[in-house]
């Protein structure tokens, strides 16, 4: 199986998962307890129909939408994840190019491999930063005058991880970053000697936003679940992410909200966007998906905020139906890992393009030229 074989986000799965050490692909691939709420991100897509319209001269189809203050070529956003670099040696800066050349948002977590200043320093598409708060005010203070300095376009403040969700299948294989070699997952990483020599030869791993107040992650091996059972403030709430609102004074986006209320109340704090999201079904398994909590929360805040759909889209057809619900957007992260483990940068850019390639059918198939064309007449639910 080869890049050009892959057609959807299934197939990148599936390269993925030849080229990665086990721990690492499952780290990706994975999701909370019984991965329910993972599968329904992308199942509760399949619970609404699209409804198309006909004879409408789609000849010229136009996909651009505004979100947070800018103007992106396609509806869909990559969402901020974390240690890229695992993934393929390219990571983050793959990932920033390939989404840069498709003119749409990207971001970087506190987690990544790569630092703000170079992201800042290359990347001129917008880009966001997924704030995690940590117990250390310091750090937290020094990421977000790093963002300034570097002239990030967003904060992403991620609101629905301050313990790590139970992700067994990294209790199984041992996933640590960086990771480490344990004597259930030394085979598997024997058997990828593609990946361990750009692991073991291109730069070295570390996590430059985090690594000048601790060491757990990029020096300490640790597991995901332990690092923020341990280093993130669970105390954090609306007053604080009211201050880092105004610590940072620009656009603003909540990611991981999904009821009405909470929506209510980041429009209350001054978010200029929400992410509604569960985190790709990797912290609550048990919630419900973005996509059956979207209709109830854009008719509430729609007209107060820009409302993203995060997690389980696997088709140009999901992005459809969530903007025809109102969101302004779609956004996701293993759309795109996946993709970068198949082939970095490349694969990202194939990934992107397989996207825009099917939104632009689909868009002319439903007979809407813009994406103000979508609407809730256009759906039906079973
Ligand atoms: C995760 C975090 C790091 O889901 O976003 O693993």
């Amino acid at each position: 199986m080869r890049l050009t074989d892959c057609h959807n986000v299934q197939d990148f799965r599936q390269l993925a998962k030849k080229r990665l050490p086990g721990p690492v692909f499952h780290y990706i691939d994975g999701g909370a307890d019984d991965e329910v709420t993972k599968a329904r991100n992308t199942a509760a897509y399949e619970e609404c129909d699209l409804v198309p319209s006909v004879l409408t001269g789609a000849e010229n189809i136009d996909m651009r939408t505004t979100v947070m203050g800018k103007e992106i070529a396609m509806p869909l956003l990559l969402s901020p994840t974390a240690l890229q670099r695992l993934f393929h040696w390219q990571g983050e800066r793959g990932v920033a190019r390939a989404a840069q050349k498709f003119d749409t948002w990207f971001g970087i977590s506190s987690l990544a491999t790569v630092s703000i200043e170079e992201i800042g320093a290359t990347v001129t598409s917008p880009k966001l930063f997924q704030l995690y708060v940590h117990k250390d005010i310091g750090l937290n203070s020094s990421m977000i005058e790093r963002c300034k300095a570097a002239k990030f376009d967003a904060i992403a403040l991620t609101v629905d991880t301050i313990v790590g969700g139970n992700r067994e299948r990294c209790l199984r294989t041992g996933f640590t970053s960086p990771p480490r070699l344990t004597p259930s997952s030394a085979l598997s990483f024997a058997s990828h000697p593609h990946w361990m020599l750009n692991y073991l030869c291109r730069e070295k791993f570390s996590l430059p936003n985090l690594d000048t107040h601790v060491a757990e992650g990029s020096n300490v091996a640790i597991s995901v679940a332990n690092y923020f059972n341990t280093m993130l403030d669970q105390s954090m709430d609306w007053k604080m992410a009211e201050t880092i609102r105004n610590d940072w004074g620009g656009e603003f986006c909540l990611k991981g909200i999904m009821s009405v209320e909470d929506a209510r109340r980041a429009a209350d704090i001054g978010a200029t966007a929400i992410m509604v999201s569960n985190h790709g079904g990797r912290q609550l398994d048990g919630g419900r998906a973005p996509f059956d909590q979207l209709a109830e929360i854009v008719d509430a805040v729609g007209d107060r905020l820009d409302v993203i759909c995060d997690g389980g889209i696997q088709r140009g057809s999901h992005v459809l139906k969530a903007l025809s619900v109102g969101a302004k957007a779609c956004s996701g992260g293993r759309l795109y890992l996946y993709a970068l483990a198949a082939g970095g940068q490349a694969g990202v850019e194939r990934t992107l393009d397989n996207f825009q390639t099917e939104i632009e059918r689909d868009m002319k198939l439903m007979g809407a030229r813009t994406v103000k064309d979508l609407t809730r007449e256009n759906l039906r639910w079973r």
